[in-house]
């Protein structure tokens, strides 16, 4: 489990989290939801270690992940997708999947291994396989920033305004494929925030309401949108 205690994220001087709490539940999906400017990107990047605590304290699983540098911390399974998609252009779209597993020092069976079962649950990236990143459209490099997230991903995956921008065929099938990482990930924790509960529909039913850097249970019906 994933939890965060009051956790407080400031940028010179202004408070954007004012000292959150909540906890993720090991193999469940929690949205959280919250306008423009909310919190949510800071949310993900402070859990990643990108942004610093200036109060407060994140544990997965009970260990502090003050102990944890930022690029150890997909070392513990924390994937992330974020908001821009940052493929690199002249990779190909494989090559762009196995990225975080070069940074992360996996063998090359483990490598082999994750890799077929992204392609499985994925199987479009399959055939995208071979394309420069460059050559993809938006809703494409989503489902690969989602597929290099599962790379990485054995214990929690945070997937930044997934839905944003795609268009609602594209939106469909990547809910379809959210649907089934927690049919055959049952242990994943996922995080997955979004603008609008309307997006959300089908995915879970655990949501977060965040506004201007304050977190609180809620349900999507509830939200605000
Ligand atoms: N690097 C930064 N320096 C200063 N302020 C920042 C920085 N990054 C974010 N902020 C501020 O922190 C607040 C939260 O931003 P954040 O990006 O987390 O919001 P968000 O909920 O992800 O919004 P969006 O839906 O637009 O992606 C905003 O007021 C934003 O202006
Ligand atoms: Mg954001």
């Amino acid at each position: 489990m994933l939890v965060l205690h009051n956790a407080r994220v400031e940028f010179g001087g202004h408070t954007v989290l004012r000292d959150v709490s909540f906890e993720l539940p090991q193999g469940r999906t929690t949205v959280m939801i919250g306008r423009n400017g909310a919190g949510k990107t800071t949310t993900l990047r402070t859990i990643m270690g990108l942004l610093p605590l200036s109060a407060g304290r994140i544990t997965i699983d009970g260990q502090d992940l003050a102990e944890v540098p930022d690029h150890g911390r997909a070392a513990l399974g924390i994937g992330y997708a974020p908001e821009d998609r940052r493929m690199i252009p002249g990779f190909t779209v494989e090559e762009n999947l196995l990225l975080p597993t070069l940074a992360l020092k996996l063998d090359q069976s483990t490598t082999r291994e994750r890799l077929g079962s992204v392609y499985e649950l994925m199987p479009e990236l399959r055939e995208l396989s071979r394309r420069p990143g460059g050559s993809l459209s938006g809703g494409q490099g989503k489902m690969v920033a989602l597929g290099r997230a599962l790379m990485v991903a054995t214990r929690v995956i945070l997937l930044d305004e997934p839905f944003q921008g795609l268009a609602p065929a594209l939106a469909l099938n990547y809910a379809r494929t959210l649907a089934k990482v927690r049919d055959q990930r049952k242990d994943l924790t996922l995080l997955v925030t979004e603008s609008s509960p309307q997006l959300l529909g089908g995915v879970t039913d655990r949501a977060l309401q965040i506004e201007r850097g304050e977190v609180m249970e809620t349900t999507l019906a509830e939200a605000r949108h």
